[in-house]
């Protein structure tokens, strides 16, 4: 019955409903169909999948593992256009127990190759024909950035020495980027990468002296997933002390120059990057959004000093090298303060052990900690509604809130033990439309507390959120373009639920009242939520599926998406449409 309410929400869709099931459920009159999925082709021929045993050749051909941020990108000579353009997907991680059938049947090398060239981004043309969408096979579009694809660092860490490894000396080229997970795109139409988790790729004993140990045990090093240390020398820490310093950055991708080296851009810091959020400030200078994603960090911004000019559309990455980064410090009275990360101002100086802008670059963590940066509750995406320009954070959960002693109960962070998340709305000072993002105080209000607002402590919803419609751990962000925003969750696995796609109002009578759109397979997480411009389509991604405790290759908690004995589950992007051809929402 609460689910017939007569609602406040804009938002009109028929809501799906709390469960977990092998299967995803979409909203009653809308389709949602996999688009393109792991070991499918993305470069012009591409080997076919097989999943008996790695090989890392046929994966860097092929669509990768774990697929997380997901942006259309209209061509550039169509810049509106809601059915053809490219995808531009990350790769989070490679789940080799979920991959295939014999791991052991090639060399432990060629295993931890296929399992790196797994992660990174694919690119891949996209067309909506005949009333449906497909990948363009044998488009010169399609490529694959692996963990082994040569890129450039720039910005000032740029050359440091701290970046360099015997292998590059100069400590400006870099091979492969990996633990891809959210994003952005850039006004000018290339797509930013957050490179996040990257102390689970490194083995070895962390440094317990010198320059790197404090920043190693910062970074979460020692904590391995993959053991490729084992089997390739630049991922022992031993061996190679400085090769982590070239992971954890944004990574600047120009979908549409195939050739073109992928960026480390550095001067947007590094930490474990979840999302960049874009938005042009009144100035017209480019502010990014970033938030380190782990308990207790912070939230940061970046700000260019030039402008962003689309006619000199090849000059503008130059605008994400020269520039100012800051850490948010959240006050009670509902204020915010941006603390600027700059060499040589408040302690960030040599007796602190900064001796450039590159060591406060490498490790934002202790200079963020030192300036007084705000921990929160695991930032993860953030972003910018495209009417009204306040920015939404989503905190997705902590539960050391409260325990840690770096990490009280506040304002900002107001539940102990924080199981089901929260999002922040963050206002800069200005009007709709002319907003200061570059300003050096907002102000700031919790949007919603997540979790079951009828059972839950301190859960804070709509009153006329159903039964169906309220969230925990929100996690990536999207906004449609009648400035909703849609909220996707990552573990309400653990309440014994679907994660899902929830939208909203931001203002108005149905502000914050959540209401559930898509629910994705067991074991999986929703990431990538992204609209074409139009409204008509919404590419999702569904991350891990079937990956829960104890699932193998042989016995996954689901097959997901193909249900074929034969296959594993496969992440996927999915394509959602309303049968009706409206748009959604
Ligand atoms: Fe990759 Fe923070 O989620
Ligand atoms: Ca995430
Ligand atoms: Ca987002
Ligand atoms: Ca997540």
């Amino acid at each position: 019955a609460a689910r017939r309410r007569p609602s406040a929400s804009s938002l009109g869709f028929t809501e799906v409903r709390h469960g977990l099931d092998e299967v995803h459920e979409v909203s009653d009159g809308h389709t949602c169909e996999p688009l393109i999925a792991w070991g499918d082709p993305v470069v012009a021929g591409a080997a076919p999948l097989d999943v008996r045993r790695p090989d890392p050749e046929a994966q860097s051909t092929q669509f990768g593992h774990g697929n997380d941020f997901v942006a259309f990108l209209p061509h550039r000579g169509q810049p509106h256009s809601s059915t053809r353009g490219l995808l531009a997907v990350n790769h989070e991680h490679s789940v080799g127990k979920l991959m295939w059938a014999e791991p052991g049947a090639v060399p432990p090398l060629v295993r931890a190759r296929a399992e790196l060239t797994a992660q990174g981004l694919s690119v891949v043309e996209v067309t909506r024909v005949g009333g449906s969408w497909s990948t363009v096979h044998g488009s010169r579009f399609g490529r694959r950035i692996t963990g082994e694809t040569p890129m450039r660092l720039s910005g000032p860490a740029a050359g440091h020495a701290r970046l360099a490894t015997s292998a590059d000396r100069s400590g400006g080229l870099v091979l492969g980027t990996f633990g891809n997970c959210s994003g952005g795109t850039t006004p000018w139409g290339t797509v930013l990468s957050g490179e996040e988790n990257i102390h689970e790729h490194f083995g070895g004993a962390v440094p317990t002296a010198g320059p790197e140990a404090d920043n190693h045990r910062r970074m979460g090093m020692g904590a391995t997933v993959y053991d490729w240390a084992a089997w390739i020398p630049r991922f022992d820490m031993e061996r190679e002390p400085n090769e982590p310093n070239r992971f954890g950055w944004v990574v600047e991708v120009d979908p549409h120059d195939p050739d073109a080296l992928p960026v480390k851009r550095t001067a947007l810091g590094r930490f474990k990057h979840e999302a960049a959020a874009t938005v042009v400030d009144a100035s017209g200078r480019l502010v990014v959004y970033l938030g380190d994603d782990e308990r207790g960090q912070c939230l940061y911004r970046y700000v260019s000093d030039g402008v962003v000019d689309l006619e000199q559309r090849s000059r503008n990455g130059e605008l994400l090298d020269r520039g100012v980064l800051s850490v948010a410090r959240f006050e009670s009275d509902g204020s915010l303060r941006w603390l600027p990360l700059v060499f040589g101002e408040g302690p960030l100086i040599e007796r602190n052990g900064f001796r450039s802008q590159a060591d406060v670059l490498i490790e934002c963590r202790r200079a963020a900690e030192l300036l007084g940066g705000t921990p929160l509750d695991r930032p993860e995406d953030v972003e910018a509604n495209p009417v009204t320009g306040l920015v939404y954070a989503a905190m997705t959960n902590n539960t050391l809130r409260g325990k840690h002693r770096h990490q009280p109960v506040d304002a900002a962070n107001p539940r102990p033990e924080n199981r089901h998340g929260h999002v922040v709305e963050l206002i800069p000072p200005g009007e709709p439309g002319a907003r200061h993002h570059a300003a050096s105080a907002f102000r700031w209000e919790l949007f919603l507390l997540g979790g079951d607002p009828g059972g839950d402590v301190g859960a804070r919803a709509h009153p006329d959120t159903t039964v169906d419609g309220w969230l925990s751990c929100p996690d990536n962000l999207t906004f449609d373009s009648r400035g909703r925003l849609w909220i996707a969750t990552d573990g309400m696995g653990k309440l014994g639920l679907g994660d899902g796609l929830y939208g909203c109002d931001t203002a108005g009578e149905g502000r914050a009242l959540t209401r559930q759109f898509f629910r994705a397979p067991r074991g999986a997480e929703v990431c990538g939520p992204c609209f074409t411009p139009d409204d008509r389509t919404l590419f999702l991604a569904v991350q891990h599926p079937g990956n829960e405790g104890g699932s193998t290759f042989a016995q996954p908690s689901t097959r997901w998406p193909d249900f074929s004995p034969d296959l594993p589950p496969r992440p996927a992007v999915m394509v959602a449409e309303r049968l009706d051809g409206g748009p959604i929402g």
